[in-house]
């Protein structure tokens, strides 16, 4: 009988489910189900209902379970990788009381800016944290919620990540492993322990709806009768501790030693490496997070890439394909067509009021394939603002692994080389995230039957580079993107009073709709 492993990535825009052969590392079969955010909420507001992810949850385990031809017994573990902060609030019933709010959601710049005063600014949320208090995170939605909803807020009981979710319904246990706990701006990364004092800040019961922390090697649970019957696999079957999104990339692309670093574009851009310490940032650009192997992520996290490309595609009525060519039949430079990618706001650098800006526009640069390309370069280049960041922190990169869908193509793989001034490689397994999710269930089942094995092992063992998707730093574009990076960098600072006041004149208009 196989040894057989399935992986669950769920993502903002949709949940994938891997079955996994441990034997080779190979896919046997993979199922994708797609959903959306909810509609017509508020500027900043982005949100979703969690039995969206667990239907999807539900449908992609079947139909890759049908299509590996797989039978229950052989698959041993499942480990979730979920989209990191978003906060599911569950009643005492452990019934979600609303819907949850996201990574994405930039409505709660008040809230994060109340908390990080009572931590004494930037400088004691870094000493307390490890990490600043940014809308991203999830403290500051759970002190929305005690503002703007306080009936709900009163029925409260448990906190949890996306992924801590879906490991509840899988399981019936609430708990919180190191990597995404560290994603909160509760935990202070360095003692792996919540902070009294952030707890405080938000409410002095918080401790008692916080579920207990776990090391990411320790299995969340065992699959419940419930869902085993609902999913066709058998009760019993172990569910590692997961992790979010992009501590579960880490594994996935084999980024669980030093010297590593993996670039994921999804809707979301981030950078991250694997270190044996905590990497903080003074200035809390870089999120200090634990990664899933109870080791440390330093992480960059951009909120616009994907949304920008996307946002062309659309705007023109093109497939991806489409929108690779016509990036392809612009220069580098775009002709002098420069985007400020902030269409969500933006987290690094932190503009949470900051909009999208094609600079640059005449006549002559405002050309479709100028626009496809320039959409495509400035996402890159705010996300190698923080690759800069990271690098003034000590984290180097000689090769920059890429995953997500932006990897897939082979003009953004150039652009990304150039940008970064690196070389850039893809993996055999594009999915890195449910990969690593996948890798993680065997790394626990192994622990757990007594076989202690370290990841890296593993992941040496199942992850393999994409040779034929090798790019190189071309030195004339590098230079060209330098002096780019320059002007983006620029705008950025310069715009950002405009930001606040466009902000202020869309608020009313906002409130009306
Ligand atoms: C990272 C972050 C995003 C989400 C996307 O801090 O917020 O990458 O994890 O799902």
């Amino acid at each position: 009988m196989r040894t057989l492993v399935i992986g669950i990535d769920s993502g903002t825009q949709s949940t994938k489910a891997l079955v996994v052969d441990v034997k080779d590392g190979k896919v046997l079969a993979a199922a994708t189900e797609s959903y959306d955010l909810i509609e017509g909420l508020p500027a900043g507001a982005k949100e979703q209902n969690p039995s969206d992810w667990i239907e999807a949850v539900r449908k992609s385990i079947q139909r890759a379970m049908a299509e590996s031809g797989a039978s229950a017994a052989e698959v041993k573990a499942i480990g979730v990788s979920g989209q990191q902060h978003g906060f599911v609030p569950l009643d005492k019933e452990g019934k979600v009381i609303r819907p949850a709010k996201l990574w994405c959601d930039t409505s709660t710049a008040a809230e994060c800016l109340e908390i990080t005063e009572k931590l004494g600014g930037l400088e004691g949320a870094i000493q307390e944290l490890g990490n600043a208090v940014l809308p991203g995170f999830t403290a500051g939605k759970i002190l929305w919620l005690k503002k703007h909803e306080p009936e709900n807020y009163k029925k409260l009981a448990t906190v949890l990540l996306p992924h801590d979710y879906i490991n509840y319904r899988l399981t019936g246990r609430a708990v919180m492993e190191y990597g995404d706990a560290s994603g909160t701006a509760l935990f202070n990364v360095r003692t792996r322990s919540w902070s009294a004092k952030t707890l405080a800040a938000i409410d002095d019961e918080l401790f008692n709806k916080l579920p207990s922390l776990i090391p990411s090697n320790q299995p969340a649970g065992t699959l419940s009768s419930e869902a085993a019957a609902v999913l066709g696999l058998n009760k019993g079957t172990l569910v590692s501790a997961g992790g979010g999104d992009n501590m579960m990339g880490a594994i996935g692309t084999g980024n669980t030693s030093e010297g590593v670093i993996t670039a994921s574009l999804g809707t979301s851009g981030t950078i991250y490496a694997c270190a044996e310490k905590p990497v903080i940032d003074p200035r809390g650009e870089i999120a200090a997070f634990c990664d899933s192997t109870n080791r440390w992520l330093p992480l960059l996290c951009t909120m616009n890439v994907t949304v920008a490309t996307g946002m062309v595609a659309d705007f023109f009525k093109w497939s991806i394909a489409k929108l690779d060519e016509m990036v392809a039949t612009a220069k580098p430079g775009a002709g002098g067509l420069l985007l400020l990618p902030y269409l969500e706001g933006e987290r690094t650098p932190n503009v949470p009021n900051g909009t999208g800006v094609f600079f640059g526009a005449s006549t002559k640069t405002l050309t479709q394939e100028n626009m496809a390309r320039a959409a495509m370069e400035g996402v890159t280049l705010g996300m190698n603002y923080g690759l800069l960041r990271l690098a003034e922190l000590g984290v180097q990169p000689t090769q920059i692994r890429a995953t997500g869908g932006g990897s897939k193509s082979a003009v953004w793989r150039q652009i990304m080389a150039d940008i970064f001034n690196a070389e850039v490689v893809t993996l055999k397994v594009s999915e890195g995230a449910a990969y690593g999710a996948a890798i993680q269930a065997f790394w626990c089942y192994e622990n757990s039957i007594g076989r202690a094995i370290a990841i890296e092992e593993l992941s040496d063992h199942f992850i393999s580079l994409n040779e034929e998707e090798r790019s190189e730093p071309k030195a004339e574009n590098v230079a060209i993107y330098e002096e780019l990076q320059a002007l983006q960098n620029e705008l950025s600072q310069s715009l950002r009073p405009a930001f606040e006041l466009h902000s202020k004149l869309l608020a009313p208009a906002a409130a009306k709709e």
